[in-house]
């Protein structure tokens, strides 16, 4: 089941809500909508994958940071995922337990992982100036921290190079000819480190699963070789990265089952428990960006629908050449003539485009028009650019009704940015 489907009678709906009379209902100005229980549902999908593993499912917070939906999270069983000191305190704003979250990243700053270590989070090492670092927030915060190495295994995701995390030309973790040196370091500091794990976090937005048992297999050899020099290790992070359908084609995908099924037996021959840090696939595909056409237009060889929503609000489009479906809330009349628009917002840049080429009904001023998949790296990489302001989100409660879960940000906001100076 899936929250957004169509209605016998043509309207787009989030849980048998029209998304149409869910506009007319909130403010005139783009908005994120959400389905609370679209996120129980993928939440749980994950669990059933994870039954008989030990395990932690660590929501990747960078993917959507919305206060009410980590709460949310949090209240499903997920741990939360950080690579900011502000992604630390606003996880523990949202009540999840840190002991078991893990702090990610290639340029932790010291006090971030004072705090860090102050508050027991695992910490992922990914240089020798960060285990310098994790050594130091140690002994400020007079406490041992659990650490995973995060090593570069060298596999190629297959994606975008923008999303490519764990091949050789990564910034982020260690390549294994130094894994010595770190397994070297960590036993000189086992006062303030204890060594927990290996972490790998191959890339996003992938779609085979072959990817992630190869990287398995890799962590596994490497885990084998921390153990052989006497570190007792439990932990296996294989990361997040698992795609979704983004185009809406009814091509098969891997499911959380499918992915978990393929490293299940390695993890058990090992006995270790398993981390995963999933972003996108727990949360992309509950949400759409909803929009209003502000007009049509046509350029010779060009036709376009402006829309009031652009890439200050999703980026997606505009940074990766990212595919987001998007389609009309609302049955179009039977007169409006079917043509090719590529569909961009007000911002003053080229680049401002939410799709390209799309066959639509030629829209009417007003009509509502949705870019979907919009739940995971669209509202957390919104900008302000045009002083477009980062817009309100709803999401539709359990029980059918909608509520407001952010505030969309207002001039007014802005304004005081500057007060007092
Ligand atoms: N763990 C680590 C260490 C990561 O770097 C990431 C994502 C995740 C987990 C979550 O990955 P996911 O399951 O969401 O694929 N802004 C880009 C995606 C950047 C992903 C960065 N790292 C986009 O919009 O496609």
């Amino acid at each position: 089941k899936h929250c957004f489907t169509k209605s016998k009678d043509g309207f787009l709906c989030c849980e048998n809500l029209k998304v149409q009379e869910i506009m007319e209902n909130v403010e005139k100005r783009p908005f994120y909508l959400y389905s609370k229980p679209q996120i129980t549902r993928n939440v749980e999908a994950y669990k059933d994958a994870l039954q008989g593993l030990n395990s932690i499912i660590g929501y990747a917070i960078k993917a959507n940071n919305n206060l009410k939906i980590l709460e949310h999270l949090r209240g499903l069983g997920c741990s939360a995922v950080l690579v900011s000191g502000n992604e630390l305190r606003l996880a523990l704003r949202a009540g999840f337990d840190p002991t078991r979250c893990i702090f990610n990243g290639n340029g932790k700053l010291l006090e971030d992982l004072v705090l860090a270590a102050q508050e027991g989070v695992f910490v992922n090492v990914d240089s020798e100036f960060d285990l310098e670092n994790i050594v130091a927030a140690a002994r400020i915060a007079g406490k041992k921290v659990n650490v995973l190495l995060r090593i570069n295994p060298d596999v190629d995701p297959q994606v975008h190079p923008y999303v490519a995390t764990g091949n050789k030309n990564s910034k982020f973790g260690i390549r294994n000819e130094k894994l010595q040196w770190f397994l070297d370091a960590v036993k000189a500091h086992h006062d303030e480190l204890k060594l927990v794990g290996a972490h790998c976090h191959l890339g996003s937005t992938i779609t085979k699963v072959d990817i992630f048992r190869d990287a398995a297999v890799l962590m596994i050899n490497y885990i084998d070789e921390i153990r052989a020099q006497g570190f007792e290790i439990d932990y296996l992070n294989i990361g997040g990265g698992l795609g979704i359908d983004y185009y809406h084609s009814g091509a098969v995908l891997p499911t959380p089952r499918d992915l978990i099924d393929t490293v299940r037996e390695l993890v058990l021959s090992r006995d270790l428990n398993l981390i995963i840090e999933p972003g996108r696939s727990l949360i992309a595909n509950t949400c759409c960006l909803v929009n209003r056409v502000t007009g049509v237009k046509t350029n010779g060889t060009k036709n376009f629908v402006v829309i009031d929503g652009s890439m200050a609000e999703l980026i997606r489009p505009s940074l990766y050449d990212a595919y987001q479906h998007i389609e009309l809330v609302s049955p179009a009349s039977p007169k409006a003539e079917v043509s090719t628009f590529d569909v961009v917002g007000p911002v003053c840049e080229s680049a401002d485009f939410l799709g390209k080429d799309r066959e639509l009904p030629t829209p009417a001023k007003g009509a509502g028009l949705v870019v979907h998949d919009a739940g995971a790296y669209c509202m957390s990489m919104a900008s302000t650019y045009n002083l477009k302001m980062r817009p309100p989100e709803y999401w539709v409660e359990d029980d059918g009704t909608v509520s407001k879960i952010r505030h969309g940000e207002t001039f007014e906001g802005h304004i005081r940015f500057f007060e007092g100076l």
